[in-house]
């Protein structure tokens, strides 16, 4: 159908087409990479019908609503901080877990609101973060070798056969494993979590021996005094700061559990992924002509791309050309991961391609993934130093090039564990045996999330505002 519809609910009016020769199975025509092969195909049949049929996790008008912020953000009208695990687990979908990263998300967003004076898109990277690429298919011990853990919602981690075997049931069981973190997060920000009038809610334990714990509370105080001051001058309690918005996003690798949450809704055209807000494509399944581009193009969600150092101006023109052919403002956000060493080359390029073509999109920094290392040891960490210094040159390479940073992507967690080196506490290669947990990517704790926070208000302080 190559039909023009007007959205009714964006000011600027932008005509976008449904996709042609789209469906949401059609990804399978084409080259699929990082997905399990199921050993039985009535399994995953009966799983995937189950699946179809359940109700979905997040509604439309909250992907149409975000993707209008997402809009603003790439105006320079608001920030994007999006974060969370590397990977969540069946395990993890615990009270405690959630709301500590909650928390830590929460206070991060005031430090933001604070200091850059721009309300903040709060996306979580979680209730759906359970599929993992790998670099290998298989993995070999003691010359045996079974299927590499792709993440709960295939398969699990233990060595031995059983655990290894993929399993489409297991997308039902990280269906709820979703809708119940889903739900808590809803329940939390409904009930006046999220107040700002109450930002103790979000206390962790830390606050009051952290280095940062004094300028983090006389920021607190500050947002107060200014919520009191406006309801002051209005007479009426500020209701809509009162609750903060905050999204869901998941990388979408199994297309199979995206394609049975893929849903049309009365009153809207085309198709929705309802598994979440905002999903992205890896870094090792973006490839032009695959399946995750196909399956992508087609549903109206904001799209998130992860970009890597060695993508080409060309190929990047061509992938943003495939996922937003309309220049829908919203519809893309472009998160680089280039690696300290790597982004004063490879970013400016990118850059002013997409400038110069007039591509509308949101750039957003992962300082997390092109900054892995291996200790000594063979421990996976990343320095803190390293994630810095690719945010603080992510702000100047767009400023110099007449761009603008509106947004990052960080993997952390409200725990206080030691997985990234670095920081106001200064973690050393010795403790991160202290409270290593992360099965994947390390995190930055609780404490240098909210420095990173701190950096960035400083650090965009100092760039020229595009
Ligand atoms: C991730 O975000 O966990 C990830 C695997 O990132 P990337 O695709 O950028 O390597
Ligand atoms: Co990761």
């Amino acid at each position: 159908m190559s039909q023009h519809h007007l959205r009714s609910n964006d000011s600027a009016v932008t005509p976008v087409r449904e996709p042609a020769n789209w469906s949401p199975e059609s990804w399978q025509q084409y080259p699929a990479t990082q997905q399990p092969t199921y050993p039985d195909a009535d399994e995953l049949a009966s799983a995937l019908a189950t699946l179809g049929s359940l109700p979905p996790l997040v509604t439309s008008w909250e992907i149409l609503s975000l993707k209008k912020q997402l809009a603003e953000a790439q105006e320079g009208r608001r920030f994007l901080l999006q974060g969370g695990d590397c990977a969540e687990s069946f395990d993890d979908c615990e009270s405690g877990l959630i709301s500590n990263r909650l928390k830590v998300l929460l206070q991060m967003s005031v430090v933001l609101v604070h200091g850059l004076r721009l309300p903040v898109v709060r996306v979580g990277r979680f209730a759906g973060q359970y599929a993992k690429p790998r670099s290998a298919d298989e993995e070999t011990r003691d010359g045996v070798s079974l299927p590499s853990y792709r993440g709960d919602l295939i398969n699990g981690a233990p060595f031995d056969a059983a655990s290894r075997r993929p399993d489409p049931n297991r997308m039902i069981k990280g269906h709820a494993r979703s809708a119940m973190t889903m739900n808590f997060v809803r329940g939390l920000i409904d009930g006046g979590f999220a107040d700002l009038h109450h930002p103790e809610y979000w206390n962790l334990g830390w606050v009051g021996h952290s280095p940062l714990a004094a300028e983090y509370q006389q920021m607190v105080e500050s947002i107060g005094d200014a919520v009191r001051f406006m309801e002051t001058l209005s007479g009426a309690a500020v209701h809509n700061i009162n609750r903060v918005d905050f999204y869901t996003s998941h990388e979408a690798l199994l297309l199979h559990y995206e394609q049975a949450l893929s849903r049309q809704v009365p009153r809207q055209w085309g198709w929705f992924n309802l598994s979440t807000h905002f999903p992205w494509i890896g870094m090792r399944t973006a490839a032009l002509d695959g399946a995750h581009m196909e399956y992508c193009r087609g549903i109206r969600n904001p799209i998130g791309l992860k970009v890597g150092p060695t993508v080409t101006p060309d190929q990047l023109l061509r992938v943003v050309e495939v996922l937003n052919p309309d220049n829908e403002p919203g519809r893309l956000t472009l998160i680089h991961r280039m690696g300290a060493g790597k982004i004063e080359d490879a970013l400016a390029p990118l850059i002013n391609a997409v400038n110069r073509e007039g591509h509308r999109v949101l750039w957003c920094c992962d300082p997390m993934h092109g900054n892995t290392e291996s200790t000594s040891v063979g421990v996976k960490t990343r320095r803190f130093e390293n994630i810095r210094s690719e945010l603080d040159s992510a702000f100047d390479i767009h400023a110099a090039n007449g761009s603008r940073l509106g947004g990052v992507h960080l993997e952390l967690t409200g725990e206080d564990v030691t997985e990234c080196l670095g920081g106001a506490r200064e973690l050393t290669e010795a403790d991160l045996g202290r409270a290593y947990r992360s099965t994947v990517d390390p995190r930055l704790n609780y404490e240098q999330s909210l420095e990173i926070a701190m950096l960035i208000v400083r650090k965009r302080g100092q760039v020229p505002v595009a």
